[in-house]
């Protein structure tokens, strides 16, 4: 089974499915590449903010020395946490020698909101463990990046956690424009809006936590699961597919790429296997349904934000 590319803006082609790497930890996310490559990954979705961004680095390098696979096969994404404009290339330099590449695919500014790092890098909080923000205009940021792209260092940039209205902002800007916006997209958050909203401007969505993040820190015994709704399931017996193949083709069918993470290689292979069966539209339709707008992510990670003028979740 070999994988779909997307064109994007920019004429460049983007693999439709990526493999994620937040949460894979230093010790097993290497291992977790390599087995990828070999199903037959090529997108990978990274972070400065995942702290794993070395180790997959060497990966990389093992692979790409051991003739696996070629430099020109592989996208490379990795995301910008702190959007001081004067430390742009300073926090992507970081990224690009861990990653040990010769150029980064895509970079893309990981949150609207700009937040505060603390003395070790990580994010800072403050004495209520809330993430401390700034007052930094994206714009100024993106202005910062396009320079990458110029001096050849990335071919695509885009933004992830953007709403409309903030990435009309940087269409009014851009030179080189945003290709992507990657956000969280499954059967309980849907985006329908915003997901139209991009694809009549050629932008395209990047679904992230396709299965709502079931190993997210702040889960709880009684939080749904999409594995097991009974919309899902059934339509999963009828393709004879899995609940986790049902919910990735739900982001394929919607035109969109998707990066679902796994350090787990049969795990990884089932993922893989999307590209043999198609939902129907009213399949879609009757996912679409399910949207109930649950954020895996608000409480714990977003809600402390909430009242930062670049807050994105007040519109769609
Ligand atoms: N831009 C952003 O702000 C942002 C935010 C969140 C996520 N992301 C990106 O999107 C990626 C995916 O999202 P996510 O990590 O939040 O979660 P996810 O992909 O929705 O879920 C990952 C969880 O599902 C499990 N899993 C994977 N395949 C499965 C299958 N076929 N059946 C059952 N369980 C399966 C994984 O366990 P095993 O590993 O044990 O298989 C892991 O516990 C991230 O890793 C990251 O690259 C970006």
């Amino acid at each position: 089974m070999s994988l779909r590319l997307l064109t994007l803006s920019n004429g460049r082609k983007m693999p439709q499915l990526g493999l994620g790497t937040w949460k894979s930890k230093p010790d097993e996310v290497g291992n977790a590449v390599k087995s990828a490559i070999d199903i037959g990954y090529r997108h990978f979705d990274t972070a400065y903010a995942y702290f794993n961004e070395k180790e997959i680095g060497d990966a990389l390098k093992e692979v790409l020395s051991d003739g696996k696979v070629k430099r020109e096969e592989l996208f490379i994404v990795t995301k910008l946490l702190y959007l001081s404009p004067e430390s742009v290339r300073k926090n992507f330099m970081e990224s690009y020698k861990k990653l040990q590449l010769d150029y980064i695919d895509l970079y893309l500014i990981h949150t609207p909101i700009p937040l505060q790092a603390d003395e070790t890098g990580g994010l800072k909080k403050d004495e209520t463990g809330a993430y401390v923000t700034d007052d930094i205009d994206y714009l100024d940021t993106y202005k910062e990046m396009e320079k990458l792209v110029d001096d050849g260092l990335v071919k695509s940039i885009g933004v992830s956690n953007f709403n409309h209205k903030q990435l009309e902002r940087i269409l009014g800007v851009a030179k080189h424009k945003p290709v992507t916006n990657q956000i969280e997209v499954h059967p309980y958050f849907t985006r329908t809006k915003l997901i139209n909203w991009c694809l009549e401007r050629n932008i395209i969505t990047t679904c992230y936590s396709p299965f709502a993040s079931l190993d997210r820190p702040w889960a709880k015994d009684d939080d749904p699961n999409l594995l097991k709704d009974q919309v899902v399931k059934s339509i999963a017996s009828k393709h004879n597919k899995t609940p986790a193949q049902v919910l990735l083709r739900f982001c394929i069918d919607l035109g969109c790429a998707v990066i679902p993470k796994s350090v787990n290689p049969g795990r990884m292979k089932e993922n893989f296997e999307i590209f043999n069966f198609k939902l129907t539209p009213e399949e879609v339709t009757s996912i679409q349904s399910l949207n109930r707008n649950w954020m895996m992510s608000v409480d714990a990670f977003w809600h402390p934000a909430r009242n930062h003028p670049f807050y994105p979740f007040n519109e769609f």
